[in-house]
Formats: structure tokens, sequence, C-alpha cells
């Protein structure tokens, strides 16, 4: 019989990704969960809409209801977790949402998990938990955590509870942390998308500070398959970095946008520096390579290419989610930079 597992925020930019991934690659049956926030959007699914497979439930990770609800109605056997409110510069706005969702709800969902005796439960986290790098150097999964943002800072408090939960109750948990993903239906305040549909739109492109801040971009679906193989082989208890060993200041991925696009380097606006702006970021994946044999497909030019593909063949998914309550955000955030 095909394991049923509970995946939280499938409808985000990753979340639908995995369980698209989820559903081709083993014998599972997926129940997809999602509060459908600002970011979370059915129309990513669409493709499974006639797949047995899948069944989608709208519920918050907050609610003890909702998950009380989706647990007695489903033998759920794995838990993974996406669900999260996701972008640095809406945590510096206001952190509240974070400490509810990254913290309260993964709390949450723990327990419920815990309760109903789930064979394996694997947190999705982040790079950010361990702060910003110099120069040199990398992250390796005993690295201490030292989160800059209130976003990453939510992300180190749910990493510390599943960790605990682990130690204290013998709870079978996982935690992958991975760096920047790029792709198809990321929603477009993140700085690839952003630029991209500015740059079609011949609106100024703003880069943060001097645009020489360091990320270790990973193309989503190479993230997928990493989530997929801890799922199935991690050993219960550990971290696993996941990156791709594609490190590019941001600057750089602006120019090679606009010249994918054939638009103007006189676009770009460097505009007052984001705070507490982490510098770098670069994973060691050693540990995943070794003990799981992973290692990344897709190298950082062909990646960014079929994403700014997507983009200009998905115009009108873009149109429909950058809804009122995004033109606000878009407002609030660069017209005073
Ligand atoms: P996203 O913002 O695109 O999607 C988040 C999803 O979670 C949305 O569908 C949203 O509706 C849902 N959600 C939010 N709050 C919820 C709640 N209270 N209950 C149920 N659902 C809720 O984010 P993403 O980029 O797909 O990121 C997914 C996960 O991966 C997050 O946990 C994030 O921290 C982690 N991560 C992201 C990146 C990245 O570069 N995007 C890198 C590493 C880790
Ligand atoms: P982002 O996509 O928000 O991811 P994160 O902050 O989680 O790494 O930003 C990636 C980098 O791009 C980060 O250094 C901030 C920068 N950035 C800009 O320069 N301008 C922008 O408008 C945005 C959204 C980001």
């Amino acid at each position: 019989m095909s394991k049923k597992i509970l995946v939280t925020g499938s409808a985000g930019f990753i979340g639908s990704s995995f369980v698209k991934l989820m559903l081709t690659k083993g014998d599972y049956e997926v129940i997809s969960f999602d509060a459908l926030t600002y970011a979370g959007n059915l129309e990513n699914l669409d493709s499974l809409k006639d797949n047995p497979k899948h069944t989608f439930v709208k519920g918050n990770i907050e609610s003890k209801s909702d998950l009380e609800k989706v647990f007695d109605e489903h033998k759920i056997d794995g838990v993974i977790n996406f669900a999260a409110e996701s972008h640095v510069d809406r945590s510096i706005m206001d952190s509240s949402p974070f400490v509810s969702t990254n913290v309260f709800g993964t709390v949450n969902l723990l327990d419920f998990s815990k309760k109903h005796n789930v064979k394996r439960y694997l947190q999705v986290s982040t790079d950010e938990v361990y702060g910003s790098l110099g120069a040199t150097g990398k992250f390796t999964e005993k690295t201490n955590l030292k989160p800059n943002s209130p976003y990453s800072a939510s992300k180190t408090a749910a990493d510390n509870f599943v960790r605990s939960y682990y130690k204290t109750f013998d709870f079978p948990a996982l935690i992958t942390r991975c760096s920047n993903n790029y792709g198809p239906y990321q929603f477009p305040e993140k700085l690839i998308p952003l630029m991209i549909m500015n740059a079609l739109s011949d609106k100024d492109l703003p880069v943060y500070g001097d645009g020489m801040n360091v990320r270790d971009w990973i193309y989503v679906d190479d993230h997928c398959q990493a989530i997929l193989e801890v799922f199935e082989k991690g050993r219960v208890g550990q971290v696993y970095n996941i990156g791709a060993e594609n490190e590019m200041p941001n600057i750089e991925i602006v120019k090679q946008i606009l010249s994918y696009l054939n638009k103007p380097e006189s676009l770009i606006k460097y505009v007052k520096d984001r705070p507490g702006h982490d510098k770098r970021y670069a994973m060691d994946n050693t540990k995943i390579s070794s003990e799981l044999g992973w290692t990344p497909k897709y190298d950082f030019e062909n990646g960014l290419k079929l994403t700014i593909d997507w983009y200009l063949d998905n115009m009108d998914w873009v149109e429909r989610v950058i809804s009122g309550e995004y033109r606000d955000y878009y407002k609030s955030n660069y017209s005073n930079r």
C-alpha cells in the first residue's frame, strides 16, 4: 500500500514543485495542506487536479482544529513541512506572522505528528539560520546558528523545536537546510522573478546596497530531489545541508537577466540597503553527497534560461498572483528607498 504523506505549504513555490516530484518518483499518496496565503496559489497544483493520489486540503498549521481534522481523516505516515512565511523584507516590516506560522505553526505540526505517531517528519529549513559569512568559508551542518533577520530567527526557532522533539521524545525528525532557490512559480517578490518582471516592463531594477551580496543559487528541482532523498534515506535526528555550489553576487545575476532579455543596464537602480543584510551565504554539501549520493543536476546558466523562459510564457500567472495585497507591499518596500 502506498504511504500517505502530509505535505504542508504545498501550494507555494517549492512545495508545489516537490509534490509533483513526489507523485512521479515513488509509491506515495500526498495530502497537500496549505492556508493559501498571498504566496500560496492552487493554480500551482493544476496539473494534479485529476490525480487520484493527490488530495488538497485548505488549512492553517497555526490552527489546531485544522490539523486535528486532517490527521483524523487520514492515516498519515509521514510529514514534510514547507509551510512558512518566507520573505526577509516582509519579516523586517512585521515579524509577527513569521512567529505565528514558522514557530507556533511548526510546534503545532510537531505535536499532531507526534500524537499520531508519524514515522518520519522532515522540516524544510534554510541556510539563513547560520547567519552570514565573510569572504571565505562555507556553512557546514556543524556551523553555529546565528540568524540575523526576523525570518531566519523564526526558522531557527523552528529548527530548535524540531531538534528538541527528537532529543526529548525520540521523535523521528530530520532537517534540511537549503540555499536560495530559483525556478518557475516563484512569487515575484524574490530577487530573480522580481528582476525578470521589472525588466520586461522596463521598470527600475532595485538592487540593494552595492549589489555585492552573495547567495548560493540552486534550481528548485534539485532542491526537491534532495528533500525526497533525505526523506527516504536520511538518518533520523540529522541535519542535511543542500546547495549547488553556485555563488553569485546579486548584481551579476541582474546583469545576466538583462542581457538574456536584451534590456539595457541603465534600468539598474541602486537603492537603500536592506537592514541587517547578510553579506554572503555558501553551503558545504559534502554530507548529503557522500551519505546519500545526491548531487545537483542544473547549472546556473541553463536553470536561469529555463526560469526566464517560464516567466515569459506565463505572464498571465504573474498577473493573477500579484493581487492588490502585493501591489501595496511593493509600494511600501520600494517607494521610499
Ligand atoms: P512560499 O512563500 O512560496 O510558499 C509558502 C507556502 O506556505 C504558501 O503556499 C503559503 O500559502 C503556505 N503557508 C504559509 N503560511 C501557512 C500556514 N500558516 N499554514 C499553512 N500553509 C501556510 O515559500 P517557498 O519559497 O516555497 O519556501 C518553502 C519552504 O522552503 C519554507 O519553509 C522556506 O523557509 C524554505 N526555504 C526556501 C528557500 C527559498 O529560496 N525560497 C530556501 C531554503 C528554504
Ligand atoms: P531574496 O530573493 O529576497 O532572498 P534572501 O533575502 O532570502 O536571500 O534576495 C536575494 C538577494 O537579493 C538578497 O541579497 C537581497 C537582494 N535583493 C535586492 O537587491 N533587491 C530586491 O528587490 C530583492 C527582493 C532582493
